[in-house]
């Protein structure tokens, strides 16, 4: 390589961007320790206090403490006085990292780092050899999914996604819905709590979801859980709603799944799939600031569970286009694209079966 062709400047602000990817990978890291452990919760409009103080109140260990609250200061996360030694959490901070924060806190979709950094080898492993890594690789997607979705759908589903639907009254009168891909249930769980008249069936292949789904739910008369494949639902036109939340992109067989929704649903019916935002294009994600992330947990998820299976690997940001045509391909028709405040990183696609 040529001198003149060479770019010092690129290459020194390349040497920063490395440190902050090194520094920030680490902090994610801690920060979803801090998320585990209460430790921002207890720090939220607190004053400043010292590492034995936060400690005590957190009832953790000073020591694993100090040095967490070290790393959280020098990543910019907490203010340090030196002079008194005090940590506090600024205000402007904590909503995007307590509990209190609710969708907004960061620090639940930092728990996945952690939990795919135990797939490392395996991955690399499928890198080399092609294949996928199964479901039970990950023992704590289940727990981790329903903590991330637990934040979503509380704040977001009864407010803001049913009136996107349109059926308000329906569901008050009394429909048959279906959630495909329902991990541990929340959605029905919510909907059957909103809607007595309604009736929600949810389905899963994961024994750990669908149980889980049946603990939460085990009140409400009105809503039942199934375990079953998506790809071969195989039910009768009953349901005048099927909701998919992110539950397509990651199938292994995602054009026999969204047959069977269509297939379920009664003349008329409704479906909503709700499917990461992004698009086909790689080159029209490259500026969406949660793009690395998006293809990271594909790459290291979403895509090869679905490979495992000898599926199609369509990858989380399979992006919108690809999406509407997959939906078109199963007979849906007039698909509109939505969104709602407080779910951004998702589309919600909202279509129905023809009534002829
Ligand atoms: C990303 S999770 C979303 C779970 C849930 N909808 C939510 O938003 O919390 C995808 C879900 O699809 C389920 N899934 C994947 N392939 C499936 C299949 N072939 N049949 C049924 N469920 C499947 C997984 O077990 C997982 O619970």
């Amino acid at each position: 390589m040529s001198e003149t062709t060479f770019d010092k400047d690129r290459a020194r602000a390349f040497t920063s961007r490395m440190l902050g990817i090194l520094n920030d990978g680490a902090l994610s890291l801690m920060m979803s320790i801090g998320h585990k452990t209460g430790l921002f919760d207890s720090l939220d409009g607190n004053p400043p206090a010292s590492s034995q103080e936060i400690a005590e109140k957190a009832g953790l260990d000073e020591r694993y403490v100090r040095e967490w609250l070290s790393a959280m200061a020098c990543g910019g996360v907490v203010d340090y006085d030196p002079e008194s030694e005090m940590f506090s959490l600024p205000d402007e901070h904590s909503g995007l990292v307590t509990r209190r924060a609710g969708p907004r806190n960061l620090t639940v979709q930092m728990q996945q780092i952690g939990m795919l950094a135990e797939v490392e080898d395996d991955l690399v492993s499928v890198f080399e050899n092609g294949g996928g890594l199964p479901y039970d690789k990950f023992p704590r997607f289940q727990a981790l999914m329903s903590d991330s979705s637990e934040r979503r759908f509380k704040s977001g589903l009864i407010e803001q996604v049913v009136p996107l639907l349109n059926m308000t009254d329906a569901l008050q009168s009394g429909i048959d819905v279906a959630d495909v891909g329902c991990g541990s249930g929340l959605a029905s769980y919510l909907l059957g709590q909103e809607f007595p008249n309604s009736r929600f069936v949810g389905f899963d292949m994961s024994n750990e979801g669908i149980s889980r789904a049946n603990d939460t739910a085990k009140d409400l008369d009105n809503v039942s859980y199934q375990v079953a494949d998506a790809a071969a639902l195989n039910q009768d036109p009953s349901f005048d709603l099927v909701t998919t939340f992110d539950a397509i992109h990651d199938q292994a067989k995602p054009k026999d799944a969204l047959a069977g929704i269509f297939a379920m649903l009664r003349p008329g019916g409704t479906y909503l799939c709700v499917e990461p935002k992004a698009s086909s294009v790689l080159e029209e994600n490259l500026e969406d600031p949660m793009a690395p992330f998006m293809y990271t947990i594909s790459t290291m998820h979403c895509m090869t569970v679905s490979l495992a299976y000898g599926g199609d690997g369509l990858g989380a940001a399979w992006g919108h286009q690809l999406a509407t045509e997959y939906l078109n391909n199963a007979g849906f028709k007039d698909i509109k694209v939505e969104g709602i405040r407080h779910d951004p990183g998702n589309n919600y696609f909202i279509s129905t079966k023809p009534t002829s």
